[in-house]
């Protein structure tokens, strides 16, 4: 059981965070689905304390997706505290430090990434946050700049000894960005440098594939990503399999289109239905792959929605192509 604070997590499957992805209606959808921790996408501390709109909008939650956590990234020890404090007050339960995004606009505001190679501003933020808020602090990063500086386990001791609570490590170094495999194997020097949790992320795809992680980096829990693109059920799938029980079919046709139509509206109801249809196009593509029919539906769905009729159109879409699914499945 992964303890943090006063939060006892369920399982030890988590979401990890995407930006441009795992917003409140998705997050909120996959912890239906079981998720021991979701997170948002990564904030910019400095965007977070002036509240802009759409960092109000990133680190939005609501009870039902209890625990939810906040990412912050940044390089300032008193902002990224201040960014923290905010969202305590704003009644986020667990903050998460950002020191693995190795896109270049973050890594050039010496922020993300770029943080490991200097733990010792690393660790003044760490340290900053910690004693800023009440509620757990965690940390995600990668396991080194490059594979000549894996320096991961250093800088997660130096977490653990300002009390950062657990650490997620993406198998892969900065420089590898998201090319090559991630190794497991080499999270296990994390786990070895440290008594706090450790989860194990990166290339997680199935419950083999968990087990693999978690066999091989002795973790004590797994985070996954891209693998839940059009599959939130996928983490409801992994934990049957990890606790032993029967593996779990993906929901029937009809089950789906129920998620899909429902997530659909739970976009529309956080951006507003011009917002919504665009951001929705990829989520409902992801969901189709694999389905018969799925790339004539994707183009459509690509031109559907920008009438005045938008979002009914959308509904429409959906209707139509899940039926058909349905009256051939049986
Ligand atoms: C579209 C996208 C957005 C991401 N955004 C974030 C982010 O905001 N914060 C973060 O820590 N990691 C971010 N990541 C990295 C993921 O959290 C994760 O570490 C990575 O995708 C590897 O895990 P996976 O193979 O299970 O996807 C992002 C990844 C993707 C693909």
């Amino acid at each position: 059981m992964i303890q943090l604070g006063k939060i006892q997590l369920q399982d030890n499957v988590l979401l990890a965070p995407m930006s441009g992805v795992t917003d409140l209606p998705f997050r909120r959808l996959v912890k239906k689905f079981g998720a021991s921790l979701v997170i948002s996408e990564m904030i910019a501390s400095r965007a977070m304390i002036l509240q802009t709109r759409e960092s109000m909008k990133k680190c939005q939650k609501d009870d039902a997706h209890f625990p939810m956590a906040v990412q912050l990234a940044g390089c300032e020890p008193d902002v990224m505290a201040e960014a923290a404090r905010l969202n305590e007050d704003l009644g986020a339960d667990v903050i998460d430090i950002n020191f693995g995004c190795p896109v270049k606009k973050v890594v050039n505001g010496f922020a993300g990434s770029a943080l490991m190679k200097d733990e010792d501003l690393a660790t003044r933020i760490m340290a900053a946050v910690v004693k800023a808020v009440k509620i757990p602090v965690t940390m995600k990063t990668r396991l080194g700049w490059n594979y000549e500086n894996l320096n991961s386990p250093s800088l997660a001791k130096k977490a653990e000894d300002v009390g950062i609570q657990m650490l997620t490590i993406h198998g892969r170094t900065r420089c590898q960005m998201y090319n090559g495999q991630a190794n497991w194997e080499l999270i296990s020097r994390v786990k070895d440098a440290v008594k706090i949790p450790v989860i194990a992320n990166g290339d997680i795809k199935n419950s083999a594939d968990a087990k693999e992680a978690l066999r091989l980096s002795k973790a004590d829990g797994v985070m996954i990503g891209r693998a839940c693109y059009g599959k939130p059920w996928l983490i409801s799938q992994i934990n049957s399999e990890l606790r032993g029980e029967k593996i779990e079919a993906a929901p029937p046709i009809e089950e789906q289109k129920k998620i899909v139509l429902n997530h659909f509206a739970e976009m529309c109801d956080h951006y507003g239905e011009q917002v919504a249809i665009p951001l929705a196009r990829k989520h409902i593509g992801w969901y189709s792959g694999g389905l018969r029919d799925s790339a004539t539906f994707r183009a459509a769905i690509n031109i559907t929605g920008n009438g005045p009729l938008g979002a009914q159109n959308v509904r429409d879409a959906i209707e139509k192509f899940y039926d058909s699914q349905y009256l051939t499945e049986n």
